[in-house]
């Protein structure tokens, strides 16, 4: 981890991040030269019109899609660069997904959706079933542990979804449209439910939503259209900014 010496306490730096896609003869500019950082802990919402580049970047930080240009670096290290290999361990060791389809594999319970993934990292049979349980109740599904998804409501699945990428212990959350399936209410639950828990375990968050009622939820928000930032505000009664222009300068 960065120490706290360090003047800057960023976890994530974006720099001069383009992605291209080809399609035939056409080129669809998905990203355009983005740059910015985000503090460890931070909070940030990615919001934009459908087609501006969300799951794009995300798709980048997550390291399941490689960029056109420009730097990646996580805790200092750029998996722009890293081989297919060094990726691979990068998403096992430092992050988690959750996507708007919650992803659950429908022949496993709940506490076996959790425990499958910390069979790839632990060995202990007991620390597995611990850690699953401990997180099944952090999101309040205890009593619903041995409950296969097909018996579980949309939110009851996406807490399923939630504790199964914290019981990881990543270091970055990443979260692509997490309400898409859900009622505005259920959907409000989750993603409050989703910024208590990063605020007591310190997680840093990049949630992609259209849902501008979320926004109460985050830290900053980063606004993307075709691809390029148009604004980066901070959420924060410290240093709240209504200028895209000065986008990071709000974090200093
Ligand atoms: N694999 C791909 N091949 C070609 N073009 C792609 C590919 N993935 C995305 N694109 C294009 O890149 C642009 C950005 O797509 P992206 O999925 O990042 O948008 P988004 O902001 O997540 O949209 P939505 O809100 O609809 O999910 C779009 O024009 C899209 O058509
Ligand atoms: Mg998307």
């Amino acid at each position: 981890m960065i120490s706290h010496h360090k003047d800057s306490n960023s976890i994530i730096k974006i720099s001069n991040l383009t992605k291209h896609y080809k399609l035939g003869d056409m080129s669809v500019n998905a990203l355009d030269n983005i740059s910015f950082t985000v503090d460890s802990g931070e909070i940030v919402f990615i919001m934009g019109p459908s087609g501006s580049g969300k799951t794009t970047l995300i798709n980048l930080i997550g390291g399941i899609d490689h960029p056109t240009s420009g730097s990646i670096e996580i805790l200092g290290d750029d998996i722009a660069q890293y081989s297919d290999k060094e990726l691979t361990l990068y998403r096992k060791k430092r992050l988690a997904f959750v996507f708007q389809f919650y992803s659950l594999i429908p022949t496993l319970t709940a506490r076996e959706n959790v425990e499958l993934v910390l069979e790839l990292t632990l060995r202990k049979r007991k620390d597995i079933s611990k850690l699953a349980e401990e997180h099944l109740t952090l999101v309040g599904l205890e009593h619903r542990m041995d409950n296969f998804p097909f018996q579980l409501s949309g939110g009851e699945r996406q807490r399923v979804a939630i504790a199964r990428a914290l019981a990881k212990s990543p270091d970055i959350l990443l979260i692509d449209e997490p309400t898409g399936q859900l009622d505005q209410k259920t959907g409000n639950n989750i993603v409050s439910l989703i910024q208590k828990i990063a605020k007591e375990k310190n997680k840093t968050v990049l949630l992609v939503t259209h849902d501008q009622e979320l926004e109460c939820y985050a830290d900053r928000v980063i606004t993307l259209r075709s691809g390029q930032i148009v604004s980066d505000e901070s959420k924060s009664l410290f240093s709240k900014t209504e200028d895209g222009a000065v986008s990071n300068a709000a974090n200093i």
